[in-house]
């Protein structure tokens, strides 16, 4: 484990609006002391058999491996939405994780989901919730957004109680809003708090 603990922001993204979002969630990770945001994403997959995608991506976060899962303090889980659903690679990587769950080493570790689809009603919820039940199958502890965050009754896009999230629009083209980013920011700083707690208490069990 690293000296420092850390947040892992784990997402997939095309286009760029869910790391986007990855970003701000990390931002507000990294606004508390002593806790610090690990970004990394996961390579696409295919339905036929392509070249392997290079270790480290063009750009962006690098991808993850199961010791990134395996020594993180909290999850943030991104996708963006796939037919009301998260996107396979995300899923594909989550397939991956059998051998974690059966050491129990996610059990009682915060996490968080947040998504971005194209349309306002697109399935934002139903993806935040496709992606708590791999997490609630770790033993983790699912943190969603409360409404003490005032921009949850204020927005009139993205930000749900299940997790933050984002209207990117038909051309993807659409920025993250002020209350969205508060959103993003809010669920990191959150998660982070949540991550300090939970670890400090286990160490004092
Ligand atoms: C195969 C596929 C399925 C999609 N399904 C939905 C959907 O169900 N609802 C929606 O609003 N957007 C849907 N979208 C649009 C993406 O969710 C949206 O463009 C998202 O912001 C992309 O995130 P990214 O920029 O991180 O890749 C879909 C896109 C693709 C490629």
């Amino acid at each position: 484990m690293s000296a420092q603990p850390y947040v892992l922001i784990l997402y997939y993204s095309r286009q760029g609006a869910t790391r986007a979002m990855a970003e701000r969630i990390a931002a507000g990770v990294e606004s508390l002391r002593g806790i610090e945001a690990r970004l990394r994403t996961v390579p696409p997959v295919s339905p036929t058999c392509e070249a392997v995608d290079p270790e480290i991506p063009a750009e962006g976060a690098i991808h993850a491996d199961l010791d990134d899962l395996r020594n993180c303090a909290g999850l943030a889980l991104g996708s963006p939405t796939r037919f009301g659903n998260m996107a396979a690679p995300l899923k594909y990587f989550i397939d991956t994780t059998s051998e974690l769950w059966l050491g129990g080493a996610l059990v009682d570790r915060p996490a968080t989901a947040f998504t971005s689809t194209s349309s306002l009603h697109g399935g934002q919820e139903t993806t935040l919730i496709s992606m708590l039940l791999p997490l609630l199958h770790h033993g983790m502890v699912y943190a969603g957004l409360p409404y003490s965050e005032v921009e949850l009754t204020r927005t009139q896009s993205g930000g749900t109680p299940y997790g933050a999230s984002h209207v990117a629009g038909t051309r993807s083209d659409r920025p993250l809003d002020d209350h969205e980013r508060q959103l993003a920011f809010a669920q990191g700083q959150r998660l982070a708090r949540l991550a300090l707690t939970l670890q400090q208490a286990g160490e004092n069990a």
